[in-house]
């Protein structure tokens, strides 16, 4: 039996949980991605036994080393190539089942962001097994990496397939300048109190299978039971950003270099360094965006108009928070999200407004026991579309499928200002749904028959 810890009422199985769920990124941090493929059962089985072996529990640890580790999660394809039985398969949420590149057209992933152009191995079928390591340093990167390695010595029949490494920008912040990462809700059961007093700690359903989620209820959970219980699903974007195109926008739309930055952090709905326009309409906060214990306090209830924050900026639309209270048919915790993002390539120089052609962007990483009410919900209703109580028909500004004909909103007195022609910014260069299992979970799979 799996020691059991209660906090604030739940007990969540922490020694049974993979750690990548609950442990927050590190700050800095290095990390790599890897995709394999299992073109021999009995093989992947094997490596299942060996990767399990080095994955980590979510069990809070004093011991440093192990604030390096690594998070295992399986495809769709690659459950069908370990010999899941059918029924079992069968079992998974149906979003899992079709598979990302399937819901390209929902999600927004037309012209540049289509699969077809997605990198390889992405949306083929040949992406079985995601392996994400995060460590604070390169030093115990390496020494979790060569566990994993270890995991496919000798072993014909699984292929490193695709490799991403990603770290954090000497700045602190993401490709386009922004701090990321803030916004997160806290799980019950988690140990983590919430970065947000006014957000309660989520039920732990919403987050990991086999617990009872917002709505009372246990969520759906693959079966057998082993299978299923204390896993989560994983949604993993590579998007490249399009950094220049981006400041070449402000440049032009704005009136002066102050102007550049509001209309930045209009377009986020926080600054640069991370302070919430909520709290900070006028000018950045610097030290409020870097204190942790304020910068996610707030909310947008005295804002219904959205002259501190627009309806349409991203965080915003991503997390509404109360906006939605007064209209009373969307549960805004039925569309909360854990987000393990990271960043890769170099950054664009300081001030460079021409492209360097460099790969550069985002590992957008989401874990949620519900890929289709949390990410693809947030991201096609709220994100794409924003139809949704307040924000005018308009895509979301920095990361939605804009085509350069849409504008984005920014309610101001006397007269509203708008901008308009806004290019996309993001472009997906392909993903795929994962599921991360349980420990024993992992077990299992290792011990399929035949
Ligand atoms: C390249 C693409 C993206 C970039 C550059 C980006 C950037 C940001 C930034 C700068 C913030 C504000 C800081 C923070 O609270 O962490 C943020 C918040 C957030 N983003 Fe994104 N984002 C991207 C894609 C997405 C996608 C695809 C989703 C979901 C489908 C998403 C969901 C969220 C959520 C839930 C928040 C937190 C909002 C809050 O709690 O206030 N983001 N993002």
């Amino acid at each position: 039996m799996n020691a059991v810890t209660a906090v604030e009422g739940v007990s969540l199985e922490l020694d049974d949980i993979q750690s990548g769920a609950l442990h927050e990124r590190p700050s800095p941090y290095v990390g790599t991605y890897l995709l394999l493929r299992i073109d021999d059962r009995a093989s992947g089985r094997e490596l299942v036994r060996r990767l399990h072996r080095v994955v980590d529990s979510g069990r809070p640890s004093s011991d440093p080393a192990r604030d390096a580790w690594i998070t295992v999660a399986f495809t769709y394809g690659g459950l069908e190539a370990l010999g899941v039985p059918q029924d079992s398969l069968d079992s998974f949420a149906p979003e899992f089942r079709e598979g990302m590149a399937a819901r390209a057209a929902q999600l927004g992933d037309v012209g540049e962001s289509s699969p077809e152009l997605w990198e390889k191995p992405f949306g083929t079928g040949e992406a079985h097994v995601a392996i994400a390591a995060l460590s604070p340093d390169a030093a115990r990167l390496e020494t979790v990496l060569e566990r994993a390695r270890g995991a496919r010595e000798e072993l014909g029949g699984v292929e490193v397939v695709w490799r991403q490494d990603c770290y954090q920008l000497p700045t602190g912040r993401t490709s386009f300048g922004f701090k990321d990462g803030i916004g997160q809700p806290s799980v019950e059961g988690s140990g983590r109190p919430p970065t947000n007093p006014g957000e309660p700690p989520l039920k732990a359903g919403e987050i990991l299978l086999g617990y009872p989620d917002e709505t009372g209820e246990l969520p759906p959970m693959p079966t057998p039971e082993i299978l299923g219980r204390n896993g989560t699903y994983v949604v993993f974007r590579k998007l490249h950003t399009k950094v220049a195109a981006y400041r070449q926008y402000l440049r032009a739309k704005a009136a002066g270099r102050e102007d550049e930055a509001l209309l930045g952090a209009k377009m986020v709905g926080r600054w640069q360094s991370g302070a919430p326009l909520a709290l900070a309409p006028e000018h950045d906060d610097p030290e409020l965006g870097a204190e942790p214990r304020r910068n996610n306090d707030f909310r947008y209830g005295d804002d219904p108009r959205g002259f501190k924050c627009p309806a349409g900026a991203h965080a915003r639309r991503a997390n509404p928070r109360d906006s939605l209270d007064r209209d009373g048919s969307v549960d805004v915790r039925l569309h909360r999200m854990i987000r393990r993002g990271t960043s890769y390539g170099p950054m664009l120089p300081d001030g460079m407004l021409d492209d360097d052609g460099a790969d550069r962007g985002i590992v957008f990483v989401f874990a949620g026991a519900h890929i289709g009410r949390q990410f693809e919900f947030v991201k096609t209703q709220w994100l794409n579309d924003g139809i949704f109580i307040g924000a005018p028909p308009e895509k979301d500004p920095l990361v939605g499928p804009n085509d350069g004909t849409g504008r984005f909103t920014i309610p101001e007195r006397p007269i509203r200002r708008r901008l308009a022609d806004v290019p996309p910014f993001v472009v997906t260069r392909g993903g795929e749904y994962c599921f991360a299992p349980g420990l024993r979970a992992m077990r299992w799979l290792s011990e399929l028959g035949s």
